[in-house]
């Protein structure tokens, strides 16, 4: 069946950096379906060709080697600019009928707020363009708690069945991030010790150096936990942790991931000191840039603001696998550098053997780096060469580096998960119970900020995080991997 494509908001900030560029991806990759047909839509008046010069611009100057001539040739016929107002059905029946395929299913992107998904939901029904063969695509801010995103939720759900709806979290599009799955249940040395007997703990890390200047009002109404921990970090807890689903199918690998969001241990005012660290990035260098603070971002116009920028919580899983082994979460804006990874520490076996050797600080560990370099590494312990049998142990890594692979990278996050969309696999997409799950447990933590005054404390730009941060590591007797 032929696709035609619509992308609401087609001449935005998302649609020209991320979407136009995954549909070029697909086309280099030969993946994209033959007759597919691509109409960037917006309200303004655009001319069709200044409209594909732009995307050509762009993918020219951004897509480095991997622009083509010849790949362009084939992919720019498909792009469209159609004029119009997704709010009103006159417009989408005339776009409808002067452009769309007869018989082709239809995929709408809404690359634009949510305060109009309601609205383009209506009007796409009242056109006759929400039947069986439409797929929607939507991607986050999906309201700001479990209120609001259930309330957005049901102007999508009295459209459009939950089959229907694709819910996009980019990391899930990430090549490290679905190498877990491979990691983890394609390599029979792991499944054995993955789980609280044998972990002490595990944290996963992004963190960011770039800050929150032309964002300013976005992350007001959201902070570090809002723009990252509900969705990507919690995503990557879940597929660290849960249980082996019974196949790769939507529905398997959906539900197991439930399964650990609801055995999340809520964060509350009983144990919300001892569980998180909130942090505000001050002035400060990063790399040779000297940068604002985040209150003397520009954009901010002098508001104060007790946002979070940085956060550290410590989450826990209350089942038989994790019970006891916490997983510590972390990310921030404006850091020392731009790096995420998962590290898997293992616990230092008691016993006699190596004893004054062996301290918990030199466990083996699991480290997988998700950006910018993919990659496994594992700390091991070694015999120092030499005559005795006893003389110092040392660490080695086996480093295990996918910089060949990720340089034979020829996509993206997004275009694997556009790809997803036009196969009509949902297995990388966020179905709604989980995101209920997961607001759930952010909202309580949120509330109990409110409730214990729980103020962020100001770390330098450029720095690892606030020094509570360790402290707060520190107190559980353990440190940051890399940390202090
Ligand atoms: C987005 C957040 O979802 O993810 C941004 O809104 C953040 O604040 C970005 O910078 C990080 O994505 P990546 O792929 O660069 O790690």
């Amino acid at each position: 069946m032929n696709t035609d494509i619509l992308i609401v908001g087609g001449d935005g900030d998302l649609a020209l950096r991320k979407l136009y560029p995954s549909l070029y991806y697909l086309t280099l990759n030969g993946c994209m379906p033959e007759n597919t047909k691509i109409f960037g839509m917006a309200r303004s008046a655009r001319e069709h060709d200044a409209f594909v010069a732009k995307v050509k611009e762009w993918l020219v100057e951004n897509t480095g080697a991997l622009y083509d001539d010849v790949v362009w040739e084939k992919f720019a016929p498909c792009l469209n600019y159609v004029q119009g107002d997704s709010t009103d059905p006159a417009s989408l029946e005339r776009i409808k009928k002067e452009h769309f395929t007869d018989g082709a299913s239809l995929i709408v992107y809404l690359a634009v707020p949510p305060s109009i998904f309601g609205k383009i939901c209506t009007a796409l029904e009242a056109a006759n363009m929400a039947g069986e063969n439409t797929r929607i695509v939507v991607e986050k801010p999906l309201g700001n708690s479990k209120e609001t995103f259930l309330a957005i939720d049901q102007e999508f759900s009295r459209v459009f069945k939950e089959n229907q709806i694709f819910r996009i979290d980019h990391y899930l599009g990430k090549e490290s991030v679905q190498n877990l799955l491979a990691l983890r249940f394609a390599n029979d040395i792991f499944e054995p010790i993955w789980n609280h007997r044998h972990i002490d703990h595990i944290q996963i890390t992004v963190s960011e150096t770039v800050g929150c200047g032309n964002r300013w009002d976005f992350y007001e109404e959201t902070g570090a936990i809002r723009d990252m921990v509900q969705n990507h970090l919690l995503q990557v807890l879940c597929l660290v942790c849960m249980e082996p689903p019974a196949s790769l199918d939507a529905d398997c690998v959906r539900a197991e991931k439930l399964k650990i969001l609801k055995c999340l241990k809520p964060i509350d005012a009983s144990n919300v000191k001892d569980s998180t660290v909130r942090g505000q990035y001050r002035a400060g260098v990063v790399g040779v840039e000297q940068v604002p603070g985040y209150l003397e971002e520009e954009e901010s116009q002098g508001r104060a603001s007790d946002v979070e920028t940085y956060v550290g919580i410590k989450a826990e899983i209350e089942n038989f696998r994790w019970s006891g082994t916490p997983v510590y979460l972390r990310t921030g804006k404006r850091l020392d550098k731009r790096h995420g990874e998962i590290v898997i520490q293992f616990k230092q076996n008691n016993t006699r053997l190596f004893r004054d050797q062996l301290t918990d600080n030199c466990a083996n560990q699991l480290v997988i780096h998700l950006q910018p370099d993919e990659g496994i590494r594992i700390r091991m312990k070694n015999k120092k060469a030499g005559l005795d049998a006893r003389v110092p142990l040392i660490d080695r890594t086996l480093d295990l580096s996918f910089c060949e692979t990720a340089k034979a990278k020829r996509h993206d996050a997004y275009s694997r998960l556009l790809f997803d969309v036009i196969r009509n696999d949902q297995t990388l997409f966020v179905s709604e119970p989980e995101v209920e799950a997961a607001w759930d447990w952010i909202d309580t933590m949120r509330a109990a900020w409110a409730s214990e005054e729980h103020k962020t404390v100001g770390y330098a730009a450029g720095s690892e995080g606030p020094e509570e941060s360790d402290e707060f590591m520190a107190r559980d007797g353990r440190r940051w991997h890399n940390g202090h």
